[in-house]
């Protein structure tokens, strides 16, 4: 484990996560901090800072020390800040945004770095976000299959059904012009993470419909394996939220599930994403 001189890491899991301590996100970010939190995303994947004070445009600032933030293709942002994406579910709702295990946007042709997510309420208990690491996952497949995996493409796609179901309350009230399906990218099955050059595997229940190729029937078999897989409890974290926590996930080697455990209740999070590259495989 490497050290750190500016800020406090404590890991949460033996798979990924860690809490960091040290860092005021809502002022000025001195440049020595910005480095060591970006090596801890790295070392980590995902990281969470505790009892923070941010509004739309602090947490904008401070994403932007890490990245370009992005607009959130299918649910529109703030009024007045509008990469700040809001996260809503309400008392009465019954689906929860992004409550299915995913990779943000794999739809997209250039898919984000990374996301931000400020909790501003959270519900008196529940609605904890699991995570998981993407590197694990493809180092504790076989030889061959990783062999086989490494040389695959696949097809993912916005409209697929469980995803697009977590979406529906919130875009019934904030959807984008943008069709709810419109958008597809084909993908490495497995990418090479372009900072760590780890390789993690790249399909996701949520979007990934195919093997490039193949037809959904043929590709299903081995898309449901991965699925399973990926999610194991060994390769996982589960986080409780307190308002005021930030935390900052690395999406080009994660997955996250938001649990929807909550009825009754109100959480409102609020989510910056950054710019990402086109991903790249092993070959
Ligand atoms: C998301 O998938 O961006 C939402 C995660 C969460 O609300 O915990």
């Amino acid at each position: 484990m490497t050290t750190y001189r500016h800020i406090d890491v404590r890991p949460v899991a033996g798979a990924l996560g860690a809490e960091v301590a040290g860092v005021d996100a809502s002022g000025p970010v001195p440049d020595e901090i910005v480095v060591e939190v970006r090596r801890a995303l790295l070392e980590n994947l995902v990281i969470f800072m505790r009892d923070q004070r941010l509004e739309p445009q602090s947490q904008l600032a401070f994403a932007r020390r890490f990245g370009t933030p992005m607009i959130y293709p299918l649910i529109k942002g703030l009024e007045d800040c509008p990469e700040v994406t809001p996260v809503i579910k309400e008392a009465e709702d019954k689906v929860n945004f992004g409550g299915i295990w995913h990779s943000d946007t794999a739809y997209q042709e250039v898919p984000p770095l990374g996301s931000l997510l400020y909790a501003r309420e959270v519900p008196p208990v529940g609605g904890d976000t699991e995570f998981a690491n993407m590197y694990l996952a493809f180092e504790r497949l076989s030889a061959g299959m990783q062999h086989m995996l490494e040389r695959l493409v696949a097809v993912n796609m916005s409209g697929k059904g469980r995803a697009r179901a977590t979406r529906s309350a919130m875009r019934s009230a904030a959807a984008t012009a943008l069709a709810d399906d419109a958008l597809a990218a084909a993908h490495p099955v497995v990418r090479v993470h372009p900072e760590t050059g780890r390789k993690a595997l790249y399909v996701n229940v949520a979007h990934t419909s195919r093997f490039q190729d193949m037809s959904e029937d043929e590709s299903r078999p081995l898309l449901e394996f991965l699925f399973g897989h990926l999610a194991r409890p060994e390769f996982t974290c589960r986080f409780r939220w307190e308002p005021g926590t930030l935390a900052f996930w690395d999406n080009r080697c994660t997955q996250h599930n938001a649990l929807n455990d909550y009825h009754g209740h109100r959480r409102l999070m609020h989510r910056v994403t950054l710019e990402g590259d086109r991903p790249g495989g092993p070959g």
